[in-house]
C-alpha cells in the first residue's frame, strides 16, 4: 500500500509517485502487442544427459558477479515512498546475489535533499547497482553533475534511458532528441563508471544499436515491447495525452534482442533482455536468442508491494528455478552452452524477421 502526502511534494516527486501508483493499481500493459517470445521454440530434450543440479547460471556483468543472470530494471528514487521500495529491492538482490538498477537520478540532482531515497549500500554492499538518467537530461547536466550523483549513491554503472515515446506523451516531456547520440558517446567516454543504454519498454532497433555500437557504452538493455507500456502509463497520468493511440508502439522484445545482437556483432558489448520478461522460460529463450542477462521491473515492484523484500526473494527464487529447469531440459549447464543452442522461430516473429 502506497501512502503519501501528495500536496507537499515537487513535480518530479509527484511524477514518481504517480508512476508507482499507476503501475501497481492499473492495467499498464501493452494492449495487443506481445514480446513475440511465444514464437521462439527451444530444442527440448527428453534425454538431456546432465543432472538438474549441475546447472549453474552464474555470470558477471560490467565487473560484478551475479548468482544468476537477472538485473532488476530501474524503478524508483526521488520520492519519500521510493526509499522503502529501493531498500526492499536492494536487500532481496543482496540476499540472492544479483544486481539492480535505481530509478532516474534527475530528482536528486534537482533536489539533493531527497538523495537518501537512492541510498542502498547499507543493505547491499556487494552487488551491482546502476544509477540512471534520461537521455534528454544529458542536455541539462554536465558530466561532473552526473558523476557526483553516481558517487553519492556508490553506483557501479550508469544506465542512460532512451525514451522518445514516453517523453512525447508527457506535456512536460523533454522532446528535443537532436544530437543525443553524441551526448551518449561523450558521457560513455567521460563518466567514471561503465555506461549502458536502456529503453523503458518500447524496444531498441537495429539502427539505434548500430549507432550505439560506435560508442564506448558497455551494454544495450533492449527493454522491448510486450510488458509495461510507458505510453500507457503516461496516458493514464494525463487525461489529454495521446497515449492510448501509442499504447502498442515499439519493437517486441524478441525482435529487439535479435536486431541488437546483429547490430552489435562481436563488438564485445553485452545485451540485456528486458521488457515483458515474465517467466524463467522466456528468460532462457532470450539468452538462446543472444542475450547475456535478463531482467524485469513491474513483477519486482508487485512482489515488493505484496510482501516487501521477502516477496521479492520468493519471486526471484522461483524465477531462478524456472531458468534452471529450462536449461536442464535443453541439456545446457551454463549460459555459454545456452547461447550456442539452436532454436526455431514461428508465426509473427518469423514474418517480422523475414522482412
Ligand atoms: C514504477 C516504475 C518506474 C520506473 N522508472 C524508471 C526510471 O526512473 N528510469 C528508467 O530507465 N526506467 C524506469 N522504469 C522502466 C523499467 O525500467 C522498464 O524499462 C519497463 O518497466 C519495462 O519492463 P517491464 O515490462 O519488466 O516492466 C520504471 C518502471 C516502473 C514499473
Amino acid at each position: 500500500m502506497l501512502i503519501y502526502n501528495y500536496f507537499m511534494v515537487s513535480l518530479t516527486e509527484k511524477r514518481k509517485i504517480d508512476h508507482l501508483k499507476l503501475c501497481t493499481q492499473k492495467d499498464v500493459s501493452f494492449k495487443e502487442k506481445t514480446t513475440l517470445l511465444e514464437f521462439v521454440e527451444l530444442n527440448y530434450s527428453c534425454l538431456p544427459e546432465i543432472s538438474l543440479k549441475e546447472v549453474d547460471l552464474s555470470t558477471s556483468f560490467l565487473g560484478k558477479n551475479f548468482f544468476f543472470p537477472f538485473l532488476v530494471s530501474a524503478i524508483t528514487g526521488g520520492a519519500q515512498i521510493s526509499k522503502k521500495v529501493n531498500l526492499d529491492i536492494a536487500k532481496a538482490c543482496q540476499e540472492i546475489g544479483i544486481g539492480l538498477g535505481l530509478g532516474s537520478m534527475r530528482a536528486m540532482i534537482e533536489n539533493p535533499k531527497i538523495k537518501d531515497t537512492y541510498f542502498v549500500r547499507n543493505v547491499a554492499p556487494d552487488i551491482f547497482v546502476a544509477g540512471n538518467i534520461g537521455v534528454a537530461q544529458l542536455n541539462n547536466y554536465s558530466v561532473q553533475q552526473v558523476d557526483d550523483a553516481l558517487q553519492l549513491i556508490e553506483a557501479d554503472a550508469l544506465a542512460i534511458h532512451v525514451n522518445s515515446a514516453q517523453e512525447a506523451m508527457q506535456p512536460e516531456g523533454d522532446t528535443d532528441f537532436n544530437n543525443l547520440i553524441q551526448k551518449i558517446s561523450l558521457f560513455a567516454d567521460e563518466i567514471n563508471v561503465p555506461v549502458y543504454v536502456k529503453e523503458v519498454g518500447h524496444g531498441i532497433s537495429f539502427d539505434v544499436s548500430k549507432k550505439l555500437s560506435q560508442t564506448n557504452i558497455k551494454a544495450v538493455d533492449v527493454q522491448g515491447a510486450g510488458g509495461t507500456s510507458w505510453t500507457r502509463v503516461d496516458s493514464l497520468r494525463h487525461k489529454k495525452s495521446f497515449g492510448e493511440v501509442f499504447r502498442d508502439i515499439g519493437l517486441p522484445t524478441a525482435i529487439s534482442i535479435i536486431e541488437t545482437k546483429n547490430a552489435l556483432n562481436n563488438s564485445g558489448k553485452k545485451i540485456v533482455a528486458t521488457g515483458g520478461i515474465r517467466t524463467g522460460l522466456e528468460a532462457v529463450k532470450s539468452i538462446v536468442l543472444g542475450a547475456d542477462m535478463v531482467g524485469n521491473a513491474l513483477p519486482i515492484l508487485k512482489a515488493q508491494q505484496k510482501n516487501g523484500s521477502k516477496g521479492i526473494i520468493e519471486y526471484l527464487k522461483n524465477f531462478k528455478k524456472e531458468m534452471e529447469i529450462t536449461s536442464f531440459l535443453l541439456g545446457c549447464k551454463n549460459i555459454s552452452e545456452l547461447q550456442k543452442q539452436d532454436f526455431v522461430v514461428l508465426g509473427k516473429l518469423k514474418d517480422w524477421l523475414q522482412q
